[in-house]
């Protein structure tokens, strides 16, 4: 089908910077520089930079990012890893590759770790806090270090949503996303913040142990100078083209989030006064929010999004059952209040940079409509 406004709009990016996207494709087959060449070495580069880390690890996707990075960290079988239960399922699923347990906590209004819950999850079996920051928000950063550092427990941060996101800390510095923890995860999936033309990921990190481990794994294991295995790897390299790719979006990445953040507030002005649906606008200034998703509440969610559907604009649920009640996590006891309400109250509208103020306006007033 095609939408009057489509949720993402990759062909659109693609149209606009073609002709640099073309070269570099060009320059890339052309010189046979396929894997680990310079663009994949300047994209990591440009990340660490971008982040405040001193590496980032390019790999297959945010799903190895989280992988590689929980095996680089020593989880391991026996082990327990706290996360939430409102998320992607590969922020789970990188917990159960390791053979360890994730402990599913509940989220709070802003759809992330409520951090009051993560001491209540501790167990002497506990190695690792895993918080996700949701839809380009990042999670409360300050709460979530400081019970780390109580219990000696090492942080994962799930970063795939969140590139560009920071948090104030008390010393009144602004920090990045995926530079507070051990590692950082980001997906460079192709409808992210920042997308590839396929799937892409990478790890950030201070620590120099888990970027040499990371390295490693992602390349089957092998340190290919010295013709040594360390590891028992993987093949999850980031491809250098699509690092390349990478590279040229990177140009325009400060505008788009600039966009994407004025886009919120026109969805703001345009729906804050009508009183079935809670927006994802939350008046704290610790948060500099970056809408990988705008994400919000409403009553009769799936009529809302049914009317939106039949009047040309495209909208996506995540995620209508919570990962707790999926086959793949049976059989368990959880309940978790916060997050049934959300699964059952969520809506994303359409949210690119290349959004217009027209196609803005359009969704606003079916909005309205629908509930007048
Ligand atoms: C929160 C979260 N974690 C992890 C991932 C996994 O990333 P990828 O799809 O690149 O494997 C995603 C991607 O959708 C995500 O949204």
């Amino acid at each position: 089908m095609k939408y009057k406004v489509p949720f993402v709009n990759p062909q659109k990016q693609y149209k606009d910077h073609k002709k640099e996207f073309l070269k570099t494709v060009d320059d890339v087959f052309s010189s046979g520089d396929l894997i680990l060449r310079s663009d994949l070495d300047v994209f990591e580069r440009k990340i660490a930079k971008l982040v405040g880390t001193k590496y980032a690890v390019g790999v297959n996707s945010g799903t190895d990012a989280l992988s590689l990075s929980m095996e680089a960290a020593g989880i391991k079988a026996g082990d327990e890893v706290i996360t939430v239960s409102h998320t992607f399922m590969a922020s789970i699923s990188a917990i159960y590759h390791q053979g360890a347990k994730a402990v599913l906590i509940d989220v709070g209004e802003d759809f992330n770790m409520n951090p009051d819950l993560i001491e209540k999850a501790i167990t002497s079996k506990t190695v690792a806090i895993e918080p996700v920051h949701l839809n380009g928000r990042m999670c409360d950063m300050a709460q979530i270090m400081a019970i780390a550092k109580k219990y000696k427990l090492m942080v994962i941060e799930d970063a795939a949503q969140a590139l560009g996101a920071k948090f104030k800390t008390k010393e009144g510095k602004w920090k990045m996303a995926g530079s507070f923890g051990l590692a950082g995860c980001f997906s460079m999936y192709p409808f992210k913040i920042l997308g590839a033309f396929g799937d892409a990921g990478i790890v950030t990190t201070n620590d120099r142990e888990i970027a040499r481990k990371a390295r490693l794994l992602r390349y089957n294991g092998e340190d290919r100078k010295k013709r040594k295995f360390y590891s028992h790897g993987y093949t999850a390299l980031l491809d250098n083209v699509q690092a390349g790719l990478l590279n040229v979006k990177l140009k325009y990445f400060p505008d788009w989030l600039k966009r994407r953040r004025e886009i919120a507030e026109l969805y703001k002005k345009g729906l804050e006064n009508i009183k079935e649906v809670k927006l994802p606008h939350f008046p704290d200034p610790r948060f500099f929010d970056v809408y990988q998703n705008y994400a919000l509440r409403a009553r009769s969610r799936d009529k809302l999004a049914a009317y939106l559907n039949k009047k040309g604009v495209e909208t996506i649920i995540s995620w209508p059952i919570p990962n707790y009640k999926q086959p793949v996590m049976q059989p368990n006891n959880i309940f978790l209040p916060e997050t049934e309400k959300i699964c059952q109250e969520v809506i994303s509208l359409p949210m690119f940079p290349e959004l217009t103020n027209q196609q803005i306006g359009y969704v606003i007033n079916f909005i309205k409509k629908f509930y007048a």
